[in-house]
């Protein structure tokens, strides 16, 4: 079996093709970034338009590095959500037509299914059932995932995903956009400072998160002007990586689940890696990674995705075109 993965569901344009077998035979991913940082964000209608311009081109590069003609492929797989509605429908409309024209099944794919199952691209040890540290610009979830579809939410963020916290703070701090990795890279410059940002919810039960609070505390040091950006820029990242860290202790405990799977584009952070890596260490608890470049998003774990969908029974719904700008991950199993 082999398939083919398309990621529109916002500002990166991913293609890949995953075999059963052999694994990842090809995979490009164009990245928006650049048309959209002289506003600060992603601009939803010029990312569908962009989708438009890159789907194809990207898409004859697969085809051809894996050498597999598009008749040969098992199914074409795409994001039908969550994400930005006209991003989604482009890449939904172009998987639905290119799957009708060469007589394969067309395979709607949960953007977040996705990402958790993005370890496995370079892993193939890892199986349910596991506990998730979902951490991108639009979540931040604990999920107990028992096996394909069933997925338990333990908690998340009341208000601002990580993701999130990490850009609007960069941009507190005048980085660019997105401004996660620059954070990151800022911080590594700072020597360990004497600035201690609050833990928010730490010393509350329950395992939801909140980091609106966090961005306030940020937006109160920088206009006292006593510190440095990037003492800054650290004392965030620890605030975080420890709020995440400890959070996700506890959801290990209260699941019971025997590995961690850590997944979403701030999984690539370095400092919130090591911390979570040591904390499952020390609970005797395997936990696994994407490699940083499919923590963000891209096309090879969409195609994935699609692969165990379809290894799973699933069949191509009808020619149904699907799109959802909002889809629990819960709801899954039923859609
Ligand atoms: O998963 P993703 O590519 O897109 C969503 O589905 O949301 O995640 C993007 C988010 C952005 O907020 C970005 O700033 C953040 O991941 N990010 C990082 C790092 N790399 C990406 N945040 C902190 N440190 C990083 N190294
Ligand atoms: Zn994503």
């Amino acid at each position: 079996m082999r398939v083919l993965g398309i990621e529109t569901s916002c500002d990166e344009t991913g293609i890949a093709i995953v075999d059963a077998e052999a694994g990842l035979l090809a995979h490009r991913l164009y990245s928006q970034v650049d048309l959209h940082a002289v506003y600060g964000g992603v601009v939803p209608e010029l990312a569908s338009r962009d989708h438009i311009r890159r789907i194809l081109p990207l898409l004859r590069e697969v085809l051809d590095e894996a050498g597999v003609r598009g008749p040969e492929l098992s199914a074409v797989a795409y994001t039908a959500g969550p994400g930005l509605l006209g991003a989604l429908l482009t890449g939904a409309s172009v998987a639905r037509a290119l799957a009708y024209g060469w007589g394969v099944p067309a395979l709607a794919v949960h953007h977040l299914e996705g990402h958790l199952l993005a370890p496995l691209l370079d892993d193939g040890a890892l199986d349910f059932p596991f506990l998730v540290l979902l951490v991108s610009g639009g979540h931040t979830q604990l999920i107990h995932a028992r096996a394909l579809g069933d997925y338990e939410l333990l908690g998340e963020s009341i208000d601002d995903a990580a993701g999130e916290a990490f850009d609007k703070t960069a941009k507190l701090l005048g980085l660019g956009y997105p401004g996660g990795p620059a954070l990151s890279r800022l911080a590594e410059t700072a020597a360990s400072g004497d600035l201690r940002l609050p833990r928010p919810m730490l010393d509350r039960p329950g395992l939801d998160m909140s980091f609106s609070g966090l961005k306030t505390a940020v937006l109160t040091v920088v206009q006292k002007g006593q510190y440095a950006p990037e003492v800054i820029a650290r004392a965030f990242e620890e605030a975080v990586t420890d709020t995440l860290v400890e959070k996700t202790r506890r959801a290990l405990a209260a699941s019971g689940a025997p590995v961690l799977v850590v997944a979403g584009g701030v999984a690539a952070n370095r400092p919130l890696r090591a911390g979570l890596r040591a904390m499952a260490e020390a609970q005797g608890v395997p936990v696994f990674f994407p490699r940083p470049a499919f923590c963000t998003d891209n096309g090879a774990m969409i195609a994935l995705a699609g692969l165990r969908r379809l290894q799973a029974g699933a069949v191509d719904p009808g020619l149904a075109i699907r799109a959802r700008a909002r889809w629990p991950l819960t709801e899954l199993a039923e859609s």
